[in-house]
């Protein structure tokens, strides 16, 4: 076995290279993990959907390839998000992300370590498998990926603690970090019981053949222990099963229409703004050569209309419906810009 992406100088490049995608169905089947203490520690540490050609697990993602598989789906996708392709990022945010976040270094050793990384694959010959999508679900309902740029694998039970919420943001005390953001307040920024999804990708090449609905009903169907209890079904693998409520995303603003086609529901009042200050101007973002304000970005998203024209929501869900006047006086006000929506998905 080659040793772990242990080092940055290994991994830490902007992965567009899309062979990546294809590994050694060797080396993917010795990636996955396997639970020794699995209700069925005997069976196969993957699901195999013979009728679809396709297979899923949980796997290691230090390995080498897959990191470099990973690192390649999620980086080739997140290039249009480029505000020069077309997309709603600066080029150089995305470059930030690219780097540092889903480098193969980044996927092997960043949020991978708090999270269950699903590969979904199909083999396309004798010795390769193509991976078609990915997803990262993290292992406890507590853990926070990411909050702002400054943290990562927070736990929320431990927030107050963990986060300095009056650090400067460079040398002058009075510019503190925080005041560039506006977020529910840390007890509610997550709901509890649910786990937090990151990197929900399907390849390029893979895309609007129902792969992304494939993928999270294979999750429900076979990884989610409340679904297979409450229809009487057997474990099928000897992996992990999720045993939160559902999932949990804090989503880029285009992101919310296509998770809502799947599935995920808005939480209502849970979105999060930047904040412009005078020492901290945000990067312009151009549609057709033109500047868009933040008030045009934010209307294009349905802020504040959503919330005067939509029908309440279901009542049983984590909503932060007292937050909800807050959300329409900061999608009003020209400093600030919608950064987030936080989107959910019930397994049961
Ligand atoms: C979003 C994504 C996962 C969908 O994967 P996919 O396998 O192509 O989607 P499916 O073929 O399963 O289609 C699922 C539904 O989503 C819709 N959909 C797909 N892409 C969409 C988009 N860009 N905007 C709006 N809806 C979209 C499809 O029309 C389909 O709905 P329908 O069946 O009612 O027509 C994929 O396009 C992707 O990886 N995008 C880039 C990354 C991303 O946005 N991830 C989500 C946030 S983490």
């Amino acid at each position: 076995m080659q040793p772990a992406i242990a080092s940055a100088s290994q991994g830490q490049y902007i992965n567009l290279n899309a062979d990546d995608r294809f590994v050694p169905t060797e080396r993917l089947h010795a990636a996955y993990i396997h639970y020794p203490q699995s209700h069925n520690p005997s069976a196969p540490s993957f699901v195999r959907f013979e009728d679809e050609g396709l297979e899923l697990g949980i796997v290691a993602s230090e390995v080498p390839e897959i990191a470099r598989a990973v690192s390649s789906m999620l980086s080739r996708s997140l290039e249009d998000a480029k505000n020069s392709n077309g997309g709603h990022l600066p080029s150089e945010v995305v470059e930030r992300v690219q780097l540092e976040i889903i480098s193969p270094y980044g996927v092997a050793n960043l949020w991978g370590t708090y999270g269950h990384r699903f590969v979904l694959s199909r083999e396309v010959d004798a010795q390769r498998s193509e991976i078609v999508a990915t997803i990262l679900v993290a292992r406890r309902k507590g853990t926070i990926f990411f909050f702002t740029g400054r943290y990562n694998n927070l736990r929320h039970s431990t927030i107050d603690q963990d986060v300095d919420f009056l650090q400067p943001a460079s040398n002058d005390p009075e510019q503190r970090w925080f005041a560039q953001f506006a977020f529910p307040g840390p007890p509610d920024f997550k709901p509890g019981a649910y786990h937090h999804i990151a990197n929900f990708v399907v390849g390029k090449e893979q895309r609007g053949q129902g792969l992304s609905r494939f993928l999270l009903r294979a999750l429900v169907d076979k990884y989610a222990r409340d679904h297979i209890v409450s229809q009487g079904a057997g474990i099928e693998h000897s992996q992990f099963l999720l045993c939160g409520r559902g999932f949990w995303q804090i989503g880029d603003p285009p992101w919310l229409a296509r998770m809502q086609k799947l599935g995920f529901y808005l939480r209502w009042g849970a979105e999060s703004f930047f904040l412009e200050q005078d020492w901290a101007p945000l990067p312009r973002i151009f549609e057709a050569g033109q500047q868009v304000t933040n008030l045009a970005y934010n209307r294009s998203f349905g802020l504040p209309a959503r919330y005067s024209d939509a029908q309440p929501p279901d009542l049983s869900r984590p909503h932060l419906l007292a937050r909800i006047p807050e959300v329409i006086r900061l999608s009003q006000d020209p400093r600030a810009k919608l950064q987030y929506f936080q989107t959910m998905f019930e397994f049961v």
